[in-house]
């Protein structure tokens, strides 16, 4: 039985293809110097019946062929792309870890003086926003505050190493059930459901869209290339895929992109420990920037 979508390896032939721990090395190797993701060797398996996709999208028989094709001379950056978008874990969801939106709305938007509203934007960066929930829960929640202080302003960015979530981010498109979480009355004025009731999705309504952009970023960069400071940065879910050295170059660098007294929100499996990170905790996964 050969498998569908023109790749000419069987299923049968596809069980057998294995990820040697040598050529696991290799992988793993690159990927955590190059994209702070830890692989420890009991990823193998993991990895090898991830990676067995890309090697029937490119019809190869095994893993040497496919890891001669990524490390060919120049590297191959396409494959390298294609490669990061199966390793990494993308699960997200509208509103998850809803504590923060609640502290947002009670704690952090009342604290603005209407004066801020003349001259300023509130920008928040989703860095390691998937395929977008955070970002546009971010949004409502800021929009929601629009709607009743005339005035504010707010923009979000969302930046991920994954072009196919960046993709799935810029459209806006989401199945139905993934928004079951949202009350009906915000439901209804942010979402549009498809016209085709087949389909059963809906998509972010065009205003809050527009107040919203998607870049990639690898958090490994040496330099981020932002020219902005945020108000709020979101880092959630994300840093718990490096080791702790690589976490806490990364928190320093993106407590550079933070307006003085900013604030960092983390996941709920994410701790700062270290005392060379200029935050502040608020609560156990609310930070602020506190220069010294
Ligand atoms: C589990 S998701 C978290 C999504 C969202 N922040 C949340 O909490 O629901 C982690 C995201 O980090 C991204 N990521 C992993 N390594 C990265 C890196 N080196 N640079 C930038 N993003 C990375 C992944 O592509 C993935 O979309």
């Amino acid at each position: 039985m050969s498998v569908s979508n023109n790749q000419n390896i069987s299923l049968e032939t596809a069980d057998k293809i294995e990820l040697t721990d040598s050529q696991f090395k290799k992988l793993s190797d690159f990927i955590y110097l190059n994209y702070g993701i830890k692989m420890p060797v009991a990823k193998r398996i993991m990895l090898q019946s991830r990676l067995i996709k890309r090697l029937r999208a490119l019809s190869f028989s095994n893993f040497n062929e496919y890891i001669d094709y990524v490390f060919s001379e120049k590297g191959n950056m396409e494959e390298i792309i294609q490669m990061m978008d199966v390793v990494s874990t993308n699960k997200t969801d509208f509103f998850r870890e809803p504590g923060h939106f609640d502290f947002i709305t009670q704690f952090i938007l009342p604290e603005l003086n209407k004066n801020y509203y003349i001259n300023n934007t509130f920008k928040v960066w989703s860095a390691g926003s998937s395929s977008g929930e955070e970002a546009y829960s971010i949004a409502i929640t800021l929009q929601e505050w629009a709607n009743t202080n005339k005035g504010f302003k707010y923009f979000i960015t969302g930046s991920d190493i994954s072009l196919t979530m960046l993709n799935t981010a810029s459209k806006a498109i989401y199945e139905e059930k993934r928004i079951e979480v949202i009350p009906d009355s915000i439901k209804h004025k942010y979402f549009l459901k498809s016209k085709d009731r087949t389909k059963k999705l809906v998509r972010l309504i065009p205003e809050l869209r527009s107040k919203t952009n998607f870049f990639r970023l690898n958090f490994m960069d040496a330099d981020y290339k932002i020219n902005e400071k945020y108000d709020l940065i979101f880092c959630r879910n994300t840093l718990i895929y490096f080791d702790r050295e690589t976490q806490d170059k990364v928190l320093v660098k993106l407590s550079k992109y933070l307006k003085p007294d900013g604030f960092l929100f983390i996941g709920h499996s994410e701790s700062i420990l270290s005392r060379e990170i200029p935050f502040k905790q608020i609560k156990p996964t609310i930070y602020r920037l506190s220069e010294k």
